[in-house]
Order: structure tokens, then sequence, then C-alpha cells
């Protein structure tokens, strides 16, 4: 198993590949690629690990090498959030970094499953789809968003909520990975009864404004990096047991496929050999819930068409 992370010099990057050092099973490759010259002394570091890893460190024109191979690449890069920003505001910069980045992939490691950690997600997922789709190699159950934070966040709320063991807790978060589009599911949790409606739906803005929570907290020093490290991990080394053969293995993520309430969706995941195989349904939801479900809808909605328009003029300019 080969992983690719690409941004891997920043504040998700270095971490979610110190992660990657120590839980990737014995004999993997990781691979480590940023704009910024000191990433290669990132992978030394990492290397005095005893881990039976090897971590290779590239920058510059190295792209292509660092990707050579790759079974998955996960991708940070690109700028974070500061006071006052939403994800949205992120689109002009990130979106060009991820349609470039997602070519290399597209011509060096075309069957790599790919996982966006770059925001505005509910966009960079259908950019990437676009600019696959432009080099014949787009194969929807390849191409993930990274969502899992807001699930690691809403087990943490809700298990302090209900004096529950965070260990167990079990939230789920389907829709998007930006304000009102993401939308937990807190009629599903376990002890759901005792909590009134009014708490409910504070905890649901709790949970769609979570990130603002960090951004606001580190003051202009950008957005949540260790828990998306680790929720970013958590997803890649999930995708590759399923890449590996192991039965059961699932995880909420944003894919295109498998929801009549959005083109590009995220649900809960069942990973196979072949990237994500099937979308479990989540049954029934409350009212509110619904409602919730309902004006998500338009969001994102334009999310995603502003994804796949930028991507469409992007490979049209970059032929
Ligand atoms: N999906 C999520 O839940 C989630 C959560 C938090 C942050 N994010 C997003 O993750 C991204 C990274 O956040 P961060 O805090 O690590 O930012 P950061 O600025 O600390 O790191 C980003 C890294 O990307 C590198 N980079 C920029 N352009 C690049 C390119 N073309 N190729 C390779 N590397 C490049 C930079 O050199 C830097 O090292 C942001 O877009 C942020 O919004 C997503």
């Amino acid at each position: 198993m080969k992983v690719a992370v690409l941004g891997a010099a920043g504040g998700i990057g270095q971490p979610l590949s110190l992660i990657l050092k120590t839980q990737l099973p014995a004999g993997s490759a990781l691979s480590l690629y940023d704009v910024a010259p000191f990433t290669p002394g990132v992978a030394v570091d990492l290397s005095h690990i005893p881990t039976d890893v090897c971590v290779k460190g590239f920058t510059g024109d190295d792209l292509p090498k660092a990707l050579e191979g790759a079974d998955i690449v996960v991708i940070p890069a690109g700028v974070a959030r500061k006071p006052g920003m939403t994800r949205d505001d992120l689109f002009n910069i990130n979106a060009g970094i991820i349609a470039n980045l997602v070519k290399n992939c597209a011509k060096v490691c075309p069957k790599a499953c790919i996982c966006i950690i770059t925001n505005p997600v509910n966009s960079t997922v259908p950019i990437a789809a676009e600019v696959l789709k432009s080099e014949g190699v787009y194969d929807p159950h390849r191409l993930f968003g990274v969502s899992a934070l807001d699930v690691l966040r809403s087990e943490t709320f809700l298990a302090e909520e209900l004096g529950l063991s965070k260990a167990y807790m079990q939230v789920p978060v389907i829709g998007g990975h930006s304000g009102n589009t993401i939308l937990p599911l807190l009629s599903k949790v376990l002890g759901y009864e005792t909590i009134s409606q009014e708490r409910i739906e504070q905890l649901t803005k709790r949970i769609q404004e979570a990130g603002t929570e960090v951004v606001e907290a580190k003051a202009g020093a950008g957005s949540a990096t260790l828990s998306m490290a680790l929720a970013g991990a958590r997803f890649a080394l999930k995708v590759g047991r399923g890449l590996a053969g192991e039965p059961g293995v699932t995880e909420y993520g944003y894919v295109e496929g498998g929801s009549k309430y959005g083109q590009f969706f995220a649900q809960r995941l069942e990973f196979g050999t072949e990237g994500w195989k099937r979308v479990i349904d989540f049954g029934p939801v409350s009212d509110y819930e619904q409602k919730c479900l309902d004006e998500a809808k338009s969001v994102l909605e334009g999310n995603i068409k502003k994804g796949v328009e930028f991507g469409q003029k992007w490979v049209a300019e970059n032929k």
C-alpha cells in the first residue's frame, strides 16, 4: 500500500503524515509532497520513527515522483480559513490548486483513491471529478471528500451532552461539509429522546459551526488541524483496509452517487477493493432533520454547480 499526502508540510499535513507513519500496515510506503521546500525534511524527521513504513519527501517539480504507484492520495493542500471567512471564501485559491494536483493524479496514478480534505469540500470534489473526467479516468467510487471530522465532532459533543463515553458514541452525519449542509442525524443516537428539541437544535447548530469555533479560537492562525489530521488519517486508513480486502469497513464520506438528495452527498460508505462499494441508507429521519435536509439541498446544489462550472472552465483553459 502506498499513500501520498499532498500538502504534507501544512498544519493538517504534518500530523496526518505522523499518524499514517505510525498506523499504516508494515511494508507500506508514505510519500509526502508540498510546495514548501522543507517537505523532504518532514519526511526525514518522520523516518526516524521506528515503524516499517518507508517515508519519502518531495517538493517543487517532483509531484509525479511523489505520486508514482500511489494507491491512496490524501489532499490537504491549500489555504485555510481565517476569522470571518466561510469555507466558500477559500474557493478562489483552493479550486485551482485541487484541479492541478488532481490532473497530476490522473496522469500518474489514475487508479488511486483520492481523498480531498481541502475546502470548500462541497465544491473541490466536483472540481476533481471534472478534471478526472477530462482525462478519461473518472471512477466515482475512487473519489472522496473527507467530511469525517463532522462525525468526530458530533460524537464528542453528543457524548458530553449525554454523559456517555466518547469511545462508544456513534453519530451519523450526512449532507455536505459546510454550514447548514452538515446534517447530524441526532435522532439516531442512543438517548436522543432525553434531549429537548431546543437542545437538539442548539447541538445541530454547534456541530455545523464547530469549524468556526476553532478558527475563532486560533485567532487568525488557521483552522482545525489536529482533529482534522486524525479524521483524515482514520478515513485514509479505512479506505486502505477496504482496498486490502477487509470486509465491512465503513465511514462517512462525500461522494458522487447513491443519494436522492444531491449529485454529491456525504453518507455512510462501505469500502471495498475498488474504492467505496455501497452506500448504507440512513433510514427515516425526524421532522426537524427532514426540514434541515430540504433546506440544505439547494445550498449543496449551488456549491456543486460552482465546482462543476469551475472544473469545466479550468479543463478547457488547461488542455
Ligand atoms: N475537510 C475538512 O473537514 C477540513 C477541516 C479543516 C481544514 N480543512 C482544509 O484543509 C486545507 C489545509 O488546511 P491546513 O490548516 O493544513 O492549511 P496550511 O496552510 O497549514 O497547510 C496547507 C499546505 O498546503 C501547501 N500547499 C499549498 N499549495 C500547494 C500545492 N499546489 N501543492 C502542494 N501543497 C500545497 C502549503 O504549502 C501548506 O503546507 C484548507 O483548505 C482547510 O480549509 C478541511
